[in-house]
């Protein structure tokens, strides 16, 4: 049995998660969510002084969370990719130096497979093969994952990405940020079908998104009107992304043959989870999201996926660098 340490820092939670094999015994989050929530925005220096700051004490908190001592780690795992450099540099810096200190090895892991490898904590071994619709404040993308070594891009968001749009949304709407569990809880209370907003890309035969038009046109319907049906507008919008997100991740399991895993942290939207849920049921395809607290960033997908690629016996030199555009493969 191995333990494994893995530290995220691409944005703005810094992440500390213990596993020992595929068994989760911490995962300690530090969130800077309010620091930025003042701007509107993560904002990449105050996202790097906090990690900073918050490094040793979320290590600390994850070994006696875990009941493990800093010796008993058997590898460092620390996302290298993509995400915020100075961000990303914090985690890497401090991986590096726990792993030479403790003379285990580092295993440098992309954030997107890290997304889609955490699964195996909730539900066990991946399903074979595998579509995975990742969705955050960073990311819109849709993977083909015949193993997780082996992570396949199949489209992307060509603009914003979706939890992005939902935090845009949510400003235009006067809720705070992060916008997105805002929106969901807005959107509970309105009637989904009140507004036409547009589906970018819906139709046009790829697995990209596009969602910066929506969110242009929810801008320009709520300045030409004074009072605003603040519930109908979320759940118009929150639909109008959902129906694309999971027509297109249903079509790619149908080619492919795939079960569907949704990741990310807009996989915590409850009617994201209730559709997509609907319609793969309707096409007899497995569905899998990890809970809530797995789908937003944190240290334990990283220690998950380093854990899987270590015992594959993957792992990366310490004079590895951290790279803010990390491609998928
Ligand atoms: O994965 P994550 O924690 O960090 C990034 O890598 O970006 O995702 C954060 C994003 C934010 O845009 C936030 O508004 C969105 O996930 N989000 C949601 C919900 N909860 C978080 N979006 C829609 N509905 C939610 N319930
Ligand atoms: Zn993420």
């Amino acid at each position: 049995m191995t333990l494994v340490l893995g530290i995220e820092t691409s944005c703005d939670e810094t992440g500390v998660g213990i596993v020992r094999d595929d068994v989760l015994l911490a995962d300690a989050i530090a969130s800077q969510v309010d620091e930025h929530a003042r701007f509107g925005g993560v904002v990449p220096e105050v996202a790097s002084r906090a990690h900073l700051e918050a490094m040793v004490p979320t290590v600390d908190r994850a070994l006696a969370a875990a009941g493990v001592a800093l010796s008993d780690v058997d590898a460092v795992a620390v996302t290298t990719g993509p995400g915020l450099a100075g961000a990303l540099l914090v985690g890497v810096a401090a991986a590096k130096a726990y792993a030479l200190s403790l003379g285990v090895p580092l295993v440098g892991v992309n954030h997107l497979a890290a997304h889609v490898a955490v699964d195996v904590l909730e539900h066990g071994p991946l399903p074979d093969p595998c579509v995975a619709l990742l969705v955050s404040g960073g990311h819109s993308s849709l993977l083909l994952v015949p193993d997780i070594t082996d992570v396949r891009p199949l489209g992307a968001t060509v603009d914003d990405a979706a939890g992005e749009a939902f935090d845009k949304v949510a400003r235009v709407l006067g809720l705070p940020f992060p916008g997105g569990p805002h929106i969901d809880r807005a959107a509970r209370e309105g009637d989904p079908a009140a507004i036409a907003f547009p589906r970018g890309k819906a139709d046009d035969g790829t697995y990209d998104f596009s969602f910066s038009g929506l969110k242009t046109a929810v801008a320009r319907w709520v300045e030409a009107r004074t009072d605003i049906p603040v519930n109908d507008v979320a759940a118009s919008f929150q639909e109008a992304v959902v129906d694309v997100l999971v027509r297109k991740a249903v079509d790619a399991c149908r080619e492919h043959g795939a079960a569907l895993l949704i990741g990310g942290g807009v996989a915590a939207n409850s009617r994201l989870r209730a559709v997509a849920q609907e319609r793969c049921d309707r096409h007899g395809i497995p569905l899998r999201v990890p809970r809530p607290g797995l789908c937003t960033d944190n240290g334990a997908m990283v220690a998950a996926l380093g854990s899987q690629l270590f015992r594959r016996g993957v792992t990366t030199p310490l004079d590895a660098l951290a790279d803010p555009s990390l491609a998928i493969a």
